[in-house]
């Protein structure tokens, strides 16, 4: 068989054009200012993100890394995949150890790449179907906040990979929405395999997003390059501090932009002019660091039972597998 690559789009045509004005206009209005961070991933955002990877701050990669690593075999034994679908797969680079455990336990048929990200999509795949020309590789340009649905043809078992930390970007409420949809995708016999990072002292998880070298204030002020091109906007990327925070109450590291002068920046495409006072902040990630017993409550409230639990030598990074429980304890029964 010679090496394929698949790239599909699976939303509308415009679907990305309506939520991007939808949440710039929603996020830019409101109190205190937010962007959804989807936005950063353009293609230089998505270069970005890989050069924060390897900074020596960022630890979570390396860490998820040396998991994957020690674990590849006993997941891929534990699993017995036949389809690997990973959401938010950027690179793939992390990827490349699961597949290769799958391929040597003999299971794996086909990786189904799924993100935001056309620019990495396609350079992934174009990687992949080198790499591994045996192997079916597909991409799906897509937004997991609307869509996880599993990729057709896809035999099961599958093992649904959600690697970096992602999970963490999801507030509290979008994290039990993309378990019950999740949830409602798998069947008996497939698995969540779930990157996660842990709380730790203050110092380092705020490091972690304020790197000595600048690389992800770039990363952050990316989202205001976007809307330029997008929306026609007239942001000034200098205008605007990088800020990495700890909320001590949240239990999340909080990446903001905040205006260093009384500013208005017009959005021609959403006619709108939004208005800034010195030292505004718009709020642009969010990274929740979790802790065990809570990140396994809410797996089981959202219908997944934990299985394994794998942490890097520093005790960082937690890599988890769960299993779809037969019902959700977080799902309303019907009404009669
Ligand atoms: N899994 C990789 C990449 C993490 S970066 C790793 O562990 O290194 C986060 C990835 O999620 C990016 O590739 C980004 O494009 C993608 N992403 C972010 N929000 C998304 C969304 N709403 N839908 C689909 N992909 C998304
Ligand atoms: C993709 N995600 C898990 C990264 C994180 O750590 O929250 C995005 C990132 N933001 C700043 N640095 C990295």
């Amino acid at each position: 068989m010679t090496g394929h690559f698949d790239l599909t789009r699976r939303l509308p045509d415009g679907y990305f054009t309506d939520a991007l004005h939808t949440d710039v206009l929603k996020g830019l209005t409101g109190r205190p200012k937010t962007l959804p961070p989807k936005w950063f991933y353009d293609g230089r955002g998505s270069e970005l993100f890989e050069e924060i990877t390897q900074l020596p701050e960022y630890y979570p990669t390396r860490a998820e890394h040396a998991i994957l690593r020690e674990r590849c075999d006993e997941i891929a034994s534990a699993t017995g995949a036949r389809t690997l679908v990973e959401l938010g797969s950027g690179s793939s680079r992390k990827t490349r150890l699961l597949l290769d455990s799958l391929l040597r336990h003999g299971t794996l048929e086909s990786y189904a790449a799924l993100d935001v990200s056309t620019d990495a999509l396609r350079e992934a795949g174009e990687q992949l179907r080198r790499e591994y020309p045996d192997l079916k590789v597909t991409g799906c340009v897509t937004d997991l906040e609307t869509d996880l649905g599993m990729p057709d043809g896809a035999p099961g078992p599958r093992l649904v990979a959600f690697l970096g930390g992602t999970l963490g970007n999801l507030d509290g409420d979008a994290r039990p929405a993309f378990y019950a949809a999740l949830h409602s995708e798998l069947g008996p016999g497939d698995a969540l395999l779930l990157g996660a990072d842990l709380v730790k002292d203050q110092g380092v998880l705020v490091r972690a997003y304020d790197d000595a070298q600048g690389v992800t204030a770039e990363f952050n002020k990316n989202v205001l390059r976007v809307l330029n091109r997008e929306l026609g906007a007239d942001f000034d990327p200098d205008a605007f501090q990088h800020v990495s925070v700890w909320n001590e109450g949240e239990e999340r590291v909080e990446m903001r932009l905040r205006s260093i002068r009384a500013q208005a920046v017009e959005l021609p495409a959403l006619e709108m002019t939004a208005e800034f006072e010195e030292g505004e902040e718009i709020l642009t990630e969010i990274a929740v660091k979790f802790r065990r017993a809570a990140l396994a409550a809410e797996l089981a409230c959202g219908g997944f039972e934990l299985s394994h639990w794998w942490t890097d030598g520093e005790q960082r990074f937690a890599l988890l597998l769960a299993e779809p429980a037969a019902d959700r304890p977080g799902a309303r029964p019907l009404s009669p």
